[in-house]
């Protein structure tokens, strides 16, 4: 019987804004402070968009040095799946947008939303497509600008994100190589933990909207966490379980870069060395959608990453949506 087609991550790419925020600069707007910061959470700084940098433009630099290294043009590229929670407005959707910048004309496009799970969900979607036979080329990017989204007076949540994008070109697997497992999952009933309660169409814009600060990101930041810690680990397992591998066979476990305690906790449970474990938090905080695909092209641009390996990605995010996927690079 002939094997099952594979998806595979052929090539990456990654876009930041050059805007950094510090700790140091974070004391000048809340009560916070460097040491809290880092030892709660891991992270130095992160990247902020200016006011003429959107969504759209650093998804598209990202696209395009991941679609230059894979040798396609735009033009090659026939799904487009851009992960984000934060558009650069509420219609069309950003892909929409990307695929006009980019001059991607044979693609079709949409955004996927599923909080810092999307890049994720995303993998698990072009792999389906990729089975079907019903795409070859598909440039799928993790992005998200939380900037505007954030409440700048709310110390609980303004110190932890950060603004990037990544992007892989994902297409049939050649060899053993590819997507080997994948599991997602959602929790609706958990939706209260992380959310933005305005500017929907729920609560449309409207100045009491914006006068009660509905338009921002609200948290559980510990209900979160330990919630976190135990599907980080336990859902890396189960993909693990599903190639009858063990943690100890992975040469690289790729974490959601949220908190590096949670990090660290989750690895603890797995038996995972932190040596094994790709970490980019202390520089950019948690850029949702955007965390695993960047911090996978510095690893892969840094030689890290060898034809071969075993590599487990996990993630967690608003919704509560959650998940992990285990491929062979
Ligand atoms: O992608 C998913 C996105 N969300 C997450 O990943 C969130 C996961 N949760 C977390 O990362 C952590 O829960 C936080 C970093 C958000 C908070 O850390 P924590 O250790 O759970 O702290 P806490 O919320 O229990 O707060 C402890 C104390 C509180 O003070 P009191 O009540 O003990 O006096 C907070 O008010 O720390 C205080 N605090 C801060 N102090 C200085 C909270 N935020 C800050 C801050 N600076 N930025």
């Amino acid at each position: 019987m002939k094997p099952e087609k594979a998806a595979a991550i052929v090539s990456t790419g990654r876009a930041l804004p050059v805007g950094r925020v510090t700790n140091l600069d974070l004391e000048e707007i809340v009560d916070t402070n460097d040491e809290w910061i880092r030892t709660r959470t891991g992270i130095r700084e992160r990247r902020m968009v200016n006011a003429s940098e959107t969504n759209a433009d650093l998804s598209v630099s990202a696209a395009r040095l991941a679609l230059e290294r894979a040798a396609l043009r735009p033009e090659d590229v026939d799904l487009l799946i851009v992960a984000t929670v934060t558009p650069d407005q509420p219609l069309p959707s950003s892909a929409c947008l990307v695929q006009a910048k980019l001059n991607a004309y044979n693609a079709f496009a949409f955004d996927l939303a599923a909080g810092c799970t999307g890049f994720l969900y995303g993998l698990h979607v072009a792999d389906k497509f990729i089975k079907t036979g019903s795409a070859k080329n598909i440039l799928l990017i993790g992005v998200d600008i939380l900037s505007p989204i954030i409440d700048w007076q709310d110390r609980n949540t303004c110190v932890l994100f950060g603004d990037g994008a990544g992007a892989v070109v994902v297409k049939e697997a050649k060899g053993s190589g590819g997507l080997k497992a994948a599991r997602m999952f959602s929790d609706g009933s958990k939706a209260g933990l992380l959310y933005i309660p305005g500017g929907g169409t729920r609560l449309p814009p409207s100045g009491m909207v914006v006068e009660k600060r509905l338009h921002y990101v609200k948290m559980n930041g510990p209900e979160i966490f330990k919630f976190a810690v135990k599907i980080m680990a336990e859902s890396t397992q189960q993909v693990l379980e599903m190639c009858a591998k063990s943690p100890q066979d992975l040469d690289y476990l790729i974490p959601h870069q949220a908190n590096m305690r949670i990090i660290e906790a989750a690895c603890k449970r797995l038996g995972i060395d932190l040596s094994k474990v790709l970490i980019n938090i202390e520089r950019y905080g948690n850029m949702s959608s955007a965390s695993i695909p960047v911090v996978l092209d510095e690893a892969v641009e840094e030689g890290k990453i060898k034809s071969g390996d075993l590599i487990a990605m996990v993630a967690f995010g608003a919704g509560l949506t959650w998940g992990a996927a285990l491929l062979e690079w």
